[in-house]
């Protein structure tokens, strides 16, 4: 096995006589494996029914006969125009009534019977044609599901989600009690009376919007499933979909034990100093939504992309350390989109790896460079393949709480991604490995588990939350947590579910959510902000997003509010249960106090910091197996202070300096 190697490839784009090019270009690159017909339904099914697959026969020969291994889309994410014309229904609907057309991609309702019929009889083709093809390396079930169109308003869709919240609730009366109906007037007779939540005229029954949330994720991998069905009836090649990092629309803890590798499609934003750590983030979700297991990158840009208002090139190096990045946090496979960049179309001032100006330029020179590296790393020598991220540390992700914390009438304003990107970014500063967990999981693996703002709590949840901090481990709750049951009923009594207000020896009273004028208007222009102290913090600091009034029973106080109605209220609390325990944080601390509140957690968790590898400001160290990755994300340059050996460049790593973006492979690692 090597490090896959490679990128979208839309030779349909291009004359044939490009083709032979694009493989002896490959073959240069260090490219081994290519994406092939993600876009092409258009042209495999130009009428419906009549099929044409002699070109592709062609792509995959010629590949094949070149040494690249094929990742074969099933092409159902962009349907043919055909399809519209014959059935307008297949076409989405939005929350307003608004019918989208074609002319752009993934213009299909998922619930839509007509949708998945055509889909599933062509994944039936194209399965009966490449099961047995020697180029095939992995099964790539549609794209991105939900990218544009994550929900459909239309009437068919209606239908299904009536169908769901039937299967859901068994009765009427139970979708009554679970939405609590009994409030302005909505109780339904029938479901045939249920709708989507299509625009109101003003706040809509949240246990509706939180079930069609669920549903419109579920309908999605209705339709992954369909095809995955049909693949494995004839094929027991691989499969993946992939996924999109932190996508809300789609709750990937549902769709993981469904693909045989988890692949994720990346984009951080070169302009963005935050895009090394966001990225690390996605990363390590890819690694955990797979249970440790390696997983692929499916997509990154070679450079810039072409969809933000404005597009910032990669910086030369930054392309290198970003891939390093990934492989560090796990990744088994580096690919891009795409392989040449378009020369017509929407994408066309989307990067690819071969450039507009061709092979005379950085972009493709960096490229050529990163596919000869990971060409020489790949194999037994020096085990990068298959390793695993050793992490103490978990930190709980919860789409239900995701969705509903961020609805309308809610407490406050709150960015769930935000807070979730603190806490993984406090640990990961100190040089602690993460790993996302479900908190209904198998926390036992961490000595550390967080769960932020996890706002919907089920009991099995709130349950193995507290008996993992009874059980001696460290486990840190955040504010506006198990505040809501699955159904978004308040656990009444005080906030924290029984058995959690045990563990944690408190109760929260009342939210006082920093605040300013206008803030739900977007008005106000600053962050509200509120201050807290306490040496657990290093000090005074300010919080912000959310706030409360916290009753401790047993746990103690180690920082409080200091201002305004909360000035005395606790702020960050502990209560002790042998080495471990349970900490409250009641806000959002800015990042270095949160950052010394998670140094502060672990120490008392018995987690010993990890010595610097480095001496530069932003220098980032992930140990993956046996090798330490270090990767420079600062803008000086950095000197290493590892002993071992570097596998890139076969030299002593210790004193050696890393340029801004640069990478150093530590193998036998030594802290000097
Ligand atoms: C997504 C899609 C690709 C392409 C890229 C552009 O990842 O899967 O087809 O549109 O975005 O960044």
């Amino acid at each position: 096995m090597t490090i896959r190697y490679g990128g979208d490839y839309n030779p349909e784009q291009w004359p044939r006589e490009v083709w032979d090019d694009d493989v002896r270009l490959m073959q240069r690159g260090g490219v081994n494996l290519a994406t092939v017909a993600v876009f092409s339904w258009a042209r495999l099914e130009p009428r419906p029914g009549e099929y044409d697959f002699g070109w592709l026969d062609d792509v995959l020969d010629t590949l094949h006969a070149g040494g690249i291994r094929v990742d074969l889309a099933t092409a159902t994410a962009s349907p043919p125009p055909w399809l519209a014309k014959l059935h307008p229904e297949t076409l989405p609907v939005t929350q307003d009534g608004v019918r989208l057309s074609v002319g752009s991609r993934q213009q299909y309702c998922p619930s839509s019977p007509v949708y998945r019929d055509y889909a599933r009889r062509l994944v039936e083709r194209l399965v009966e044609r490449y099961a047995g093809h020697p180029a095939l390396e992995l099964w790539h079930v549609n794209n991105e599901y939900g990218c544009h169109v994550s929900r459909c308003y239309c009437d068919v869709s209606a239908t299904a989600f009536r169908a769901w919240l039937e299967a859901q609730y068994g009765s009427i009366d139970e979708l009554n009690r679970a939405w609590g109906t009994a409030f302005w007037s909505q109780h339904y007779d029938s479901f045939d009376e249920v709708e989507p939540p299509r625009t109101a005229p003003t706040l809509g029954n949240p246990t509706q919007l939180l079930d069609f949330d669920r549903f419109s994720s579920d309908e999605l991998l209705a339709c992954y499933l369909a095809e995955v069905e049909v693949i494995r009836a004839g094929s027991d090649v691989p499969i993946t979909t992939n996924f999109m990092g932190f996508f809300k629309p789609v709750d990937y803890w549902k769709w993981a034990p469904h693909v045989d590798v988890v692949s994720d499609d990346t984009y951080p934003d070169p302009a963005d100093p935050d895009s090394p750590a966001y990225g690390a983030m996605v990363h390590d979700l890819m690694r955990s939504l797979g249970g440790g297991a390696p997983w692929i990158l499916m997509e990154q840009s070679p450079s810039a992309v072409n969809w933000r208002a404005r597009n910032a090139p990669k910086a030369p190096g930054q392309m290198r350390a970003w891939s390093y990045q990934s492989v560090a946090r796990g990744a088994d496979g580096i690919l891009f989109f795409q392989w040449r960049q378009s020369a017509a179309g929407s994408e066309k001032f989307h990067s690819g790896m071969v450039p507009h100006g061709g092979t005379e330029t950085r972009v493709w020179r960096e490229i050529e460079q990163l596919g000869g590296e990971l060409r020489r790393l790949s194999g037994p020598d020096t085990g990068i393949e298959g390793s695993r991220v050793p992490a103490d540390v978990a930190i709980t992700l919860d789409w239900d709480s995701w969705w509903a914390i961020e609805q309308p009438a809610s407490p406050t304003t709150v960015s769930y991604l935000e807070v979730l990107f603190a806490w993984h970014r406090a640990f990961t500063s100190l040089g602690f490995a993460v790993d996302f967990v479900r908190a209904d999981g198998d926390l036992t693996p961490y000595r550390v588990v967080v769960a932020p703002a996890h706002f919907v709590a089920t009991d099995a949840e709130v349950s193995n939350l507290a008996a993992f901090a009874e059980a001696g481990g460290t486990l840190v709750v955040g504010f506006g947590t198990a505040v809501l049951d699955e159904h978004l009923h308040v656990r009444l009594g005080g906030y924290l579910g029984e058995p959690l207000r045990r563990a944690l020896g408190l109760w929260i009273e009342e939210f006082a959510p920093p605040a300013g004028p206008d803030l739900r208007a977007g008005g106000g222009g600053t962050t509200p902000r509120v201050p807290i102290d306490g040496d657990v913090l290093g000090g005074a600091a300010m919080g912000s997003v959310w706030a409360e009034f916290v009753r401790t029973g047993d746990a103690e106080t180690l920082a409080s509010f200091t201002d305004g109605a909360l000035a005395g209220w606790p702020a960050v609390t502990r209560r002790a249960v042998g080495g471990g325990g349970g900490w409250y944080v009641a806000t959002l601390p800015e990042q270095p106090a949160l950052t010394r509140l998670a140094e502060r957690v672990a120490a008392e968790a018995g987690l010993e910091r990890p010595e610097a590898v480095a001496d530069g400001s932003d220098v980032e160290a992930v140990r993956r197996g046996e090798l330490v990755f270090v990767i420079n994300h600062g803008p000086d340059d950095a000197r290493l202070l590892i002993d071992g050996t570097d596998v890139l460049t076969g030299a002593e790593a210790s004193g050696s300096i890393l340029a801004p973006h640069g990478v150093a492979i530590v193998a036998d690692a030594q802290l000097s």
